[in-house]
């Protein structure tokens, strides 16, 4: 394993790094690349706020060492609008009203592309399962739900 990681795919493109192996992805992203987009929420992989795609896959980006995705696809909220363009996950969130203070709404919006990606047309169910371990302390989940199921019919 080697002892330094200097490079990233993040959004599209390779960045530099200069990290340790074992920092934490979070701690990359936040504090050395200004990508505060993911939140700092427990830190212990227990609320999802932190959570960021690694080659499409949702992550908690708190306890994942930034060796374990060098070679991967990591995608931030910030990497998610098109030419100033909201992504439609964005937007029904937006439209739904599906956030009161936003701190786990990055989070949120994250595992809700992780899913789709995966399942296009999920049921309620489904959509409270793959969102379950993100947590709301402002219980924002009825409208989160409504607005993960719009993007689905919306495709
Ligand atoms: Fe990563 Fe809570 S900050 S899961
Ligand atoms: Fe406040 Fe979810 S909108 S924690």
């Amino acid at each position: 394993m080697p002892e330094r990681i200097t490079k990233l795919n993040i959004n599209g493109k390779d960045v530099r790094i200069d990290a340790a192996a074992d920092r934490p992805l979070l701690y990359v992203l936040r504090e050395d690349l200004d990508l505060t987009g993911s939140k700092y929420g427990c830190g212990e992989g227990q609320c999802g706020a932190c959570t960021v795609l690694a080659d499409n896959l949702a992550i908690r980006s708190c306890i994942t060492p930034v060796d374990s995705v060098a070679n991967k696809r990591i995608v931030t909220v910030e990497g998610l609008e098109r030419k100033g363009k909201l992504h439609p996950v964005q937007q029904a969130f937006l439209e739904a009203g599906a956030f009161q203070c936003g701190f786990c709404t990055p989070g949120m919006i994250i595992a809700a592309v992780g899913l789709l990606a995966k399942n296009a047309n999920p049921s309620d169910n489904q959509i409270r399962q793959a969102l379950n371990g993100n947590i709301c302390r402002c219980g924002t989940y009825p409208r989160i739900v409504t607005a993960v199921r719009e993007v689905s019919r919306a495709d």
